[in-house]
């Protein structure tokens, strides 16, 4: 490898085979590094550096990973502080009018979450005959019965959220916006079932005669 033994190293003045030894034993050293230091860098994905459920942790004095709400906060998007949206109420009292405007799109919301799930007890035109209902569930009343046709909405949102004699309350599935959607196609059935063929759209007429 070395051609010239005696060649001399200008800056330290030394024989250059002293230089090389000196040059390959550091680039040893560094290979051994990068090794040992990539050796303990590895972190395969099934190790990841998160909490999972119920884990300890060792950061936190009582040893807790989840931890509690930081009192008098509350997280973002989770307000709720306007009543009518979200109790159905204007001043204690069950609402008589929707919190937000009522449009085509919401109409559309409304029967497509109605019939995922109201429609399997209440049936899709509301008349309570479902087919849960139909299997041995206790068949509820009818939305077309004079009572529910004159109920405030806020009953209706009522009943969602906190669930009415045997029926269990949606609050968990069904987001306020979304129970609103339902009530209000829940009104445009309740009207479908007694609307006169004069306020049938003439060029419908003929469709349902
Ligand atoms: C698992 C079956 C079931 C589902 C699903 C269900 N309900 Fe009911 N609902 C009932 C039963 C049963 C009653 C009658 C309860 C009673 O009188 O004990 C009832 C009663 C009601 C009433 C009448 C309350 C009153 O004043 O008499 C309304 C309004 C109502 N439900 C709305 C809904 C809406 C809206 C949904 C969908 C978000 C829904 N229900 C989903 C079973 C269900």
């Amino acid at each position: 490898m070395r051609t010239k033994p005696t060649t001399i190293n200008a800056e330290t003045a030394e024989p250059a085979e002293q230089v090389f030894s000196a040059s390959s034993a550091c680039s040893a050293l560094y290979v051994v590094f990068v090794i040992l230091a990539s050796a303990a860098c590895r972190q395969d994905m099934h190790d990841q550096p998160k909490y999972i459920p119920l884990r300890e942790s060792t950061f936190f004095a009582d040893a807790r990973s989840a931890r509690p709400l930081v009192e008098g906060t509350v997280a973002r998007g989770h307000l709720h502080d306007d009543e009518l949206t979200y109790t159905g109420k204007v001043n204690g009292q069950d609402a008589t009018v929707f919190p937000s405007r009522v449009d085509a799109k919401v109409m559309a919301r409304g029967r497509e979450r109605f019939d995922v799930y109201c429609s399997p007890c209440h049936g899709r035109t509301g008349q309570g005959d479902g087919m849960v209902v139909l299997r041995g569930y206790r068949r509820p009343p009818s939305f077309h019965q004079d009572r529910l046709r004159n109920a405030p909405v806020g009953h209706f949102f009522d009943v969602i959220t906190n669930g009415f004699g045997a029926m269990p309350d949606y609050a968990a599935q069904i987001r306020a916006e979304d129970r609103w959607a339902i009530i209000a196609y829940l009104r445009a059935l309740q009207l479908s079932g007694h609307a006169t063929l004069a306020e049938v759209p003439p060029s419908e007429r003929d469709r349902i005669r």
